[in-house]
This record gives structure tokens, C-alpha cells and sequence, in this order.
């Protein structure tokens, strides 16, 4: 059996644009339904994970995992500026509530990519001011149920814009995306200040700065938890000359690994493996496995991307997000066994890493890929809403009960 530090958090993750369905006031659903739209499907009814919360704890618990990672809606809660929905607050503190009567650590992220569609309107991240706007929201969310938050993240992925401007063998047409921005920017009645379409430097400023001052306001209580940041990490191999993969490092990761030195935790987000060349990234290297998402069977990356990270940062890390796109479970199984050894080794070299999220609890909405990708340990029937049990989640499960992986 190769074992884990007592007290290692076992989780799965999801985010609510993701899963909870009919998520109507947020940015993304109205470039879901523009024309022409960067969405191969609209996201409608999600999982219900809304209405269905209550049974997807108590699956998720009765796997034998400790931790549920989930994000808030802000478009819910705060449905149009200044004012704050209490039915919706309430709902979140339910949910919260619901993990902890099962012995569920509840890791909040309090941004999983959406807007509200009135601050998308007002500029969204490209407008520095806008970050009052979203440090007041943190502020009055946790002073309605800070007191059942386990671990809080301000921010999943901030520095995803900054990764996708290296991303060259992405199919999307330059056209569709300015032609929906405009649609959806008719739409929402301003601009179109989505996360996904701005300007990459303009928002890490703004993203960085509402980071710290949301983390000063979150740790001001009530509760007492941990605050961090969740960074999307590679492993970025450099063929020929390393300079292109530095710059590049320097440029998608190192903000955010400084910002989340000055926190109290980072999450590490990492699925596959990049090589840069000359000119940038490089399309996946002939004859090797390829996911659903197009991106490489590379569960090998997680090791590097830790080691990257704990090289910059000395607080805790937490794996928060680490998974596969694949209607193969066998593959998902050998892809979470690679990639905890590769953690393992990691504790074993004396970096410390207290949890392993998987991403993600259930087949949900891949955003502009729609319902196709399948990344959950659980299947979702798009009919009926039941869940269906993968092998990989009873897989995962044992070895959070035993806090080990045994040997083959
Ligand atoms: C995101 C998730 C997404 C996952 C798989 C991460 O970038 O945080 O929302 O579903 O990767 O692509």
C-alpha cells in the first residue's frame, strides 16, 4: 500500500455553471443562445444539481470521499448590482449544511469562470474598478454562511485567458468569436466583459488585485478557513530551445503563483502536458493517446506541475482539479493511478500536498464543447437526471477510505 499523510483530503469538484442548471442571469447563457454562438449546445438543465444537491452530497460521501469542491453563483446571489438574494444565500448555506452532515469538508470557489450578466454589461475584469464589485460580493456571501466554509478559493483559473493566447491548434474561428462578443454584447445592453473573451493582461490586473482585497474581506470572518487561489497548470516541455517555454511559464504562471504565495493555500489544476517550440505551443506529438478533449493522455504531468509550483510558492498545495475526457473508465482508472503516484512522489521529496480533488464529480456541461466530453466519476442520464456509479468512483473512493493506493 503506498500511503498518504493522515488528515489528506479526497474530493471531487464541480462548478455551478457546470451542473446546476438554468443558470439564466449569467453571462455565459446568453452567449449560449446568441447567434452565431461559440457554444456546440446551450447548457439548460445541467445535472439539476440545483434541485438535486441533498443526493449528490450524499452519493459523493457514500463513495468514502471527505471533500466536496463547488463553486457559488454569483449571477444567483447577487442577480442584479446592490441587490443580494437571501432565498439564494440560503440556498448555499444549505448546501454547505447538507456537506457537513455528512462528514464533508465544503471547498468553495467563489468564481468558476461566470458573471452575473450586469457586470459583464459594465466591462466585466477589464475594468479596474469592477473589482470592488466583486470583493462586495465575497464580503456579504460569507457573512451569510462563512461559518460552514471549510476552505474558500477566490478565483478558478484566473490565468486561463493568459494560457489560451498561447494555444495555437485550437478549431475556433476568430469571426465567430467577434461576432457573438457583438451579439452577446447587443444582448446584455453594454459590453461583453466575459472571462473567456477579454483581454488577458488588462484582466489578470484587475483579477490579481480583487484576489488580495477578496482574501482580506473573506478572512475577516465569521469562519475561519483557509483562503487560496485555483491556477491552471501545464507541463510544459520545451523542444529545442527552452526560452519560448520560459517566457511563456513566466508569462501564464508566475503572476498568479506569486499571488497565491501571499495566500493560504494553492490550488493546482493540471490535466496533460504541453510542448513549446520555436514559435509556441505544438500540436500533440504523433502516436500518443489522445482524450476526448484532443489534448494527450498525460497523466504523468501532475508530478512536474507540482514541482513547478512548489518551487514558487510555500504554502500548502492542493490538488484541486485533475482528470480525464474519456467514455473509456478503464482509462480514467490507470489516469488517476499514474497521476497519484506522480503525487505521491512529490510528498515523498517532502513537498506538501494535502489533497487530491478529482475533476469532476459528474459528466457535465464541457462549456463551448457542450455535453460530449465525459470527465465524472459519475454519469448523468441527460433524459432522466439519474446517476450512474463509474467503476473509477468506487476506484477513487477506496482509496480515500484506506488513504492509500494499493499495490498492483
Ligand atoms: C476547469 C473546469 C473544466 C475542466 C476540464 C478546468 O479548466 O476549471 O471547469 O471543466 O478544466 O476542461
Amino acid at each position: 500500500m503506498i500511503e498518504f499523510p493522515p488528515g489528506f483530503l479526497w474530493g471531487a469538484a464541480t462548478a455551478a455553471h457546470q451542473v446546476e442548471g438554468s443558470n439564466v442571469n449569467s453571462d455565459l447563457w446568453v452567449l449560449e443562445h446568441v447567434q452565431p454562438t461559440l457554444f456546440a449546445e446551450p447548457s439548460l438543465d445541467a445535472c439539476d444539481h440545483y434541485h438535486r444537491f441533498r443526493d449528490d452530497i450524499r452519493l459523493l460521501a457514500s463513495l468514502g470521499l471527505n471533500t466536496y469542491r463547488f463553486s457559488i453563483e454569483w449571477a444567483r446571489i447577487e442577480p442584479e448590482r446592490h441587490h443580494f438574494s437571501l432565498a439564494e444565500l440560503d440556498h448555499y448555506r444549505r448546501m454547505m449544511a447538507t456537506c457537513h452532515e455528512h462528514g464533508i469538508l465544503p471547498m468553495v470557489t467563489f468564481y468558476h469562470f461566470s458573471s452575473p450578466r450586469w457586470f459583464a454589461a459594465s466591462g466585466g475584469w477589464e475594468k479596474k474598478s469592477n473589482a470592488d464589485l466583486f470583493v462586495r460580493y465575497c464580503e456579504r456571501a460569507a457573512s451569510h454562511f462563512g461559518d460552514l466554509i471549510g476552505m474558500a478559493s477566490t478565483f478558478n483559473e484566473p490565468n486561463l485567458p493568459m494560457q489560451l493566447r498561447w494555444i495555437s491548434n485550437v478549431d475556433i474561428s476568430i469571426t465567430t468569436v467577434l461576432r457573438s462578443s457583438r451579439q452577446a454584447a447587443k444582448a446584455l445592453g453594454g459590453s461583453c466583459g466575459c472571462f473567456f473573451l477579454g483581454d488577458a493582461f488588462k484582466l489578470q490586473d484587475t483579477m490579481i488585485a480583487a484576489h488580495h482585497r477578496a482574501r482580506a474581506a473573506l478572512k475577516s470572518g465569521p469562519g475561519e478557513f483557509p483562503v487560496g487561489v485555483n491556477v491552471s497548470l501545464q507541463d510544459e516541455q520545451a523542444v529545442g530551445p527552452k526560452s519560448k517555454r520560459d517566457k511563456k511559464c513566466a508569462e501564464v504562471y508566475d503572476p498568479w503563483l506569486a499571488a497565491a504565495a501571499q495566500s493560504d493555500f494553492l490550488g493546482v489544476q493540471a490535466y496533460t502536458r504541453c510542448r513549446v517550440g520555436k514559435g509556441g505551443d505544438l500540436p500533440p506529438e504523433a502516436g500518443v493517446e489522445l482524450t476526448q478533449m484532443g489534448y494527450e493522455f498525460w497523466p504523468e504531468a501532475l508530478e512536474p506541475c507540482l514541482r513547478y509550483a512548489a518551487g514558487r510558492v510555500q504554502v500548502p498545495i492542493y490538488v484541486t482539479e485533475n482528470g480525464i475526457s474519456t467514455e473509456d473508465d478503464t482509462r480514467r482508472i490507470d489516469y488517476i493511478r499514474k497521476a497519484l503516484h506522480g503525487m505521491h512522489n512529490c510528498l515523498a521529496s517532502g513537498i506538501d500536498v494535502r489533497g487530491y480533488i478529482h475533476w469532476s464529480l459528474f459528466d457535465n456541461f464541457e462549456w463551448i464543447f457542450g455535453y460530449r466530453p465525459k470527465f465524472g466519476l459519475v454519469a448523468v442520464n441527460r433524459q432522466t437526471q439519474e446517476r450512474l456509479i463509474k467503476p473509477s468512483a468506487h476506484y477513487l473512493g477506496a482509496i480515500a477510505r484506506g488513504n492509500g493506493i494499493p499495490e498492483l
